[in-house]
């Protein structure tokens, strides 16, 4: 994504050997400042995954790789593998639900075993660049798949743009590049079909407002601001041509975990025959599960998001405010479950498939039996 004339990912590293520094963008200070930190150490990646200052599925599994790295070159000589096994340990349990997280950590593990101190950094660091590469090459092809089904669409009424309804923000922001469900977006945007895009505002943090809005506006793509409830509506009057989100976690028999409202949207899509595409990479199946209402954690975040509210004032200001009765409590599900039946199709880095145990084992054979 281009940001002020320069291209950035979403995390990357800046000098070399001691120097070498770990840099993100602090996702809870936009749309309204881009604010660029780095992670020094374990605690500081932590922190990061846990405040959100990076968020969305690659992203959490991309900065944990890295925060593997982070934590061997700062690991002392006596009592490296504690080190590092206590700071994976902090990582994995820094949010629940996205499979990525677990994923990259997983990786992490196998490309490290059996090595300490300087080998183990240098282990790590490739490992970390590979993940971190292999996801925006796996978002650029999710992009040429959906891109196909946005053509088709356009076929079907070229005197109109293809209105596509997207939850939450799986755009370059939620992974290293490219984004899942903005990448066909952004593919068939380039390729010049008329796109418009209705963008859920997605209380309680708004990443649908504060980051999708942002990054629409940075590639020009025509957009439009939804309040939450509006999506049942709009498909009632033919004003949706299809939905795309992305997701958290995939169970091998297809049932999605992705922002809470994501199902809201299924239904309504369900009942009014319009598509509704999960576009994720591979790395966010959770191939051990089949049932995802029943088995996928769900995340329970702290109640505040839901009673306080963040913007810019009229003064310029960001400033946060309360917008219900100060002694009202809340809670907060950060997720909720699509059920498969709900979804016409996934669409992956390896192609489009339907979301079924069937459809998903076509594409992956290798986890046949498993
Ligand atoms: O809580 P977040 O912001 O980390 O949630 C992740 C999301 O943005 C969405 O659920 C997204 O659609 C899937 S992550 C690519």
């Amino acid at each position: 994504m281009n940001v002020e004339g320069r291209h950035y990912r979403t995390i990357w590293t800046e000098g070399g050997g001691d120097d070498e520094t770990l840099y993100i963008i602090d996702q809870t200070a936009l749309p309204h400042t881009f604010r660029i930190l780095p992670l020094h150490s374990v605690e500081d990646v932590c922190r990061a995954i846990r405040e959100m200052w990076v968020r969305g599925a690659g992203l959490i599994g991309a900065t944990a790789a890295w925060g593997v790295w982070v934590a061997a070159r700062t690991a002392p000589e006596q009592g490296f593998s504690e080190f590092m096994t206590q700071s994976m340990e902090k990582l994995r349990v820094t949010r629940p639900t996205a499979s990525n997280l677990v994923w990259a950590l997983e990786r992490q593990k196998k490309a490290m075993a059996g090595l300490s101190g300087k080998e183990a950094e240098r282990a790590a660091h490739a490992e970390a660049a590979a993940i971190t590469d292999e996801d925006a090459q796996f978002c650029r092809r999710i992009g040429v798949h959906g891109l196909g089904l946005i053509q088709k669409l356009h076929e079907r009424h070229p005197e109109r743009p293809v209105n596509i309804l997207t939850h939450c923000n799986a755009g370059w922001l939620a992974f290293v590049d490219y984004g899942s469900a903005l990448s066909p977006v952004y593919a068939a945007f380039d390729a010049g079909i008329p796109v418009h895009v209705w963008v859920d505002e997605t209380r309680p943090r708004n990443q649908g407002a504060s980051l999708t809005a942002w990054e629409l506006c940075r590639h020009g793509v025509p957009h439009d601001l939804i309040a939450d409830n509006v999506g049942g509506h709009l498909m009632q009057h033919g004003m949706v041509d299809m939905v795309i989100t992305g997701a958290d976690r995939v169970t091998r028999c297809g049932d999605a975990a992705n922002k809470i409202g994501t199902y809201l949207k299924a239904l309504a899509a369900a009942d009014n025959n319009v598509p509704f595409y999960i576009a994720l990479p591979s790395s966010t199946f959770d191939f051990s599960l089949c049932d995802g209402v029943r088995d996928i954690p769900i995340e329970e975040r702290n109640a505040d998001e839901v009673r306080v509210m963040s913007g810019l004032s009229e003064r310029g200001e960001v400033e946060r405010v309360c917008i219900c009765p100060p002694e009202t409590p809340a809670r907060n599900w950060a997720f909720d479950v699509t059920p498969a039946r709900l979804i016409t199709g996934l669409i992956t880095e390896r192609g489009v498939c339907e979301a079924s145990e069937e459809g998903i084992l076509s594409l992956y054979p290798e986890q046949r039996g498993i």
